[in-house]
């Protein structure tokens, strides 16, 4: 088989990876997918870097003996704690992560470079978006919150109401209320945190902008492929159901959230359980 015949590889913890997917199939329409989501391990958030990196290996390892062309880390926590881990090795692999894309977009639309972040606790422990932001722009400020319970949300498919709210409100009023800091942009640190926009958009109204990693990293996937068209899906290779998602656990739990996720049916064939 040629590489440009394998499918891409998109990891996650859990579910959250699907918003970085379905924004992938947005731009690669062609190209067909391996999801995995290491629902068995879920939550990553509040795991160590040693271990999210070892889990990270273990998941890579397993989506490389299947077969894929390129890996995306649709997951902010493993980009955070474990990307430079699986880029020394797996050095022939192209891979990336969503800490990078979603800094360069924060900064695109900021204009006072005052950048609020939630993401998992781990992400927040390890200044990953402090430190892609500074990287491109030395003067920016970053104000970084945990919002860890919004990853329980996004996972029971509670998105919106009351509950939702008072939680989104509970994580974003110390960012709201700040005052001094003044952040005019805020980073979705988190590949789950996507599915709860509406409510996300409601509780900022209006006061700054809301960046989406998910689809910041699914249009740099995509140039990166403008640059390596060799490595494009050949066209009469197109497949009707061009995705393969494999769980760690809890299969009928992932397809009813990835149905939310996705807006689409997914069909029991296209679920597999696996062991890492
Ligand atoms: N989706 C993951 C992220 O983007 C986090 C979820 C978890 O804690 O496992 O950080």
């Amino acid at each position: 088989m040629h590489s440009s015949d394998l499918p891409i590889g998109v990891f996650d913890s859990g579910v959250g990876g699907l918003t970085v997917l379905k924004a992938l199939r947005a731009e690669l329409p062609r190209e067909h997918f391996i999801y995995l989501g290491d629902t068995a391990r879920l939550p990553y958030g509040t795991k160590t870097p040693n271990t999210v990196s070892a889990y990270a290996i273990q998941a890579v390892n397993f989506l490389l003996k299947q077969g894929i062309k390129f890996l995306v880390v649709a997951c902010n926590t493993a980009s955070a704690l474990a990307l430079p881990v699986l880029q020394a090795h797996f050095p022939e692999l192209p891979m990336m992560g969503v800490i990078a894309p979603g800094a360069e977009t924060a900064l695109k639309v900021s204009g006072n470079k005052r950048i609020a972040v939630i993401a998992t606790q781990a992400t927040v422990s390890s200044k990953g978006y402090e430190e892609a932001i500074f990287h491109l722009d030395a003067q920016a400020q970053v104000l970084a919150q945990s919002a860890m319970l919004l990853v329980a949300f996004a996972e029971e498919g509670l998105l919106t109401g009351d509950i939702t709210k008072l939680t989104v409100q509970h994580y974003l009023t110390p960012i709201l209320k700040n005052k001094a800091f003044a952040a005019d942009t805020l980073i979705l640190g988190c590949t789950h945190f996507p599915v709860l926009y509406k409510t996300i958009h409601e509780v900022v109204a209006q006061r700054m902008h809301i960046v989406d990693s998910a689809h910041s990293v699914a249009r740099k996937v995509k140039i990166w492929f403008d640059e390596h068209p060799e490595l494009l899906m050949p066209e009469d290779k197109h497949l009707t159901a061009p995705v393969r998602f494999l769980v760690t656990d809890g299969i009928g739990r992932f397809r009813k959230t990835a149905e939310i996720f996705l807006a689409e049916p997914v069909v029991a064939d296209e679920v597999s359980l696996v062991d890492l």
